[in-house]
């Protein structure tokens, strides 16, 4: 005997639900199995650090490394504030430690905690190019969010993407902007509506407007 459709509904919508949910959760490296050999973290240069700092939090010992990325700056010695750095990486296909079949494109950056140090001050730290929600999901250990103990090696995961050759075939890689930055999608005046439209569903949370996270912009090679 078939079941009521009141009876149903409820698990209709449910189903619904899940189907919305999946959708809007799904990032552009979802469900991966391999990376690309560059991304690009845009970093926003704060009064407080200089480009041998940034270029430090990135696993670079030598900063002149981040000078053939960052062409329009005559000199890295020097960098004011309020300028973005292009920061390189090797974007990889990571595993999530809560579920070992899920798999996502970032790089992992470790890094030491510094008395005080919480999630949200080390997502600050790297430009919020990560969110503390993220650092605690994709960190096997877990601490109170104001007690991680200082000197625990924290990996900082940093989001990114491979390039698209729909969106262009000329830009060969993506720039991981904070999400605050949202308002650059608005000024890329060299895309394409088609284009425009791409990038739309290459980042799903410019719809859902919620204030955290980051975005993916294509970017040329150097
Ligand atoms: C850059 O910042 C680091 C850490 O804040 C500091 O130790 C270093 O002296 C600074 N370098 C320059 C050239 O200002
Ligand atoms: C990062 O985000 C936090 C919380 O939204 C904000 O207070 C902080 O200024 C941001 N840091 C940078 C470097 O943008
Ligand atoms: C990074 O990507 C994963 C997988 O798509 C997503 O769940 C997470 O929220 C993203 N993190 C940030 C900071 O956007």
């Amino acid at each position: 005997m078939e079941a009521p459709l009141p009876l149903l509904l409820p698990f209709l919508l449910l189903l619904l639900l899940l189907l919305v949910a999946s959708n809007t959760a799904t990032a552009a490296g979802d469900g991966c199995n391999m990376g690309c050999d560059l991304a690009l973290g845009s970093y926003y240069v704060t009064p407080n650090v200089n480009v041998s700092y940034i270029a430090s939090l990135f696993g670079f010992s030598d900063y002149r490394e981040l000078a053939k990325y960052n062409r329009g700056f005559p000199s890295l010695d020097y960098v004011a504030a309020g300028n973005r750095l292009d920061v390189p990486f090797t974007c990889k296909c990571l595993t999530l430690p809560s579920d070992r079949a899920s798999t996502y494109l970032a790089a992992s950056f470790p890094h030491k905690v510094d008395t005080g140090e919480t999630y949200v001050s080390i997502a600050s730290k790297y430009s919020n190019l990560t969110t503390a929600d993220w650092l605690q999901a994709t960190n096997t250990n877990t601490y109170p969010p104001n007690n991680i103990p200082a000197n625990t090696i924290l990996n900082v995961i940093v989001n990114c993407t491979c390039g698209d050759a729909r969106i262009s075939a000329d830009y060969g890689l993506f720039r991981t902007f904070p999400v605050k930055d949202w308002q650059v999608l608005a000024s890329i005046s060299e895309f394409s509506p088609d284009q425009k439209a791409l990038l739309t569903i290459y980042n799903p949370a410019i719809h859902s407007g919620t204030g955290s996270g980051i975005a993916y912009i294509p970017a040329k090679g150097t």
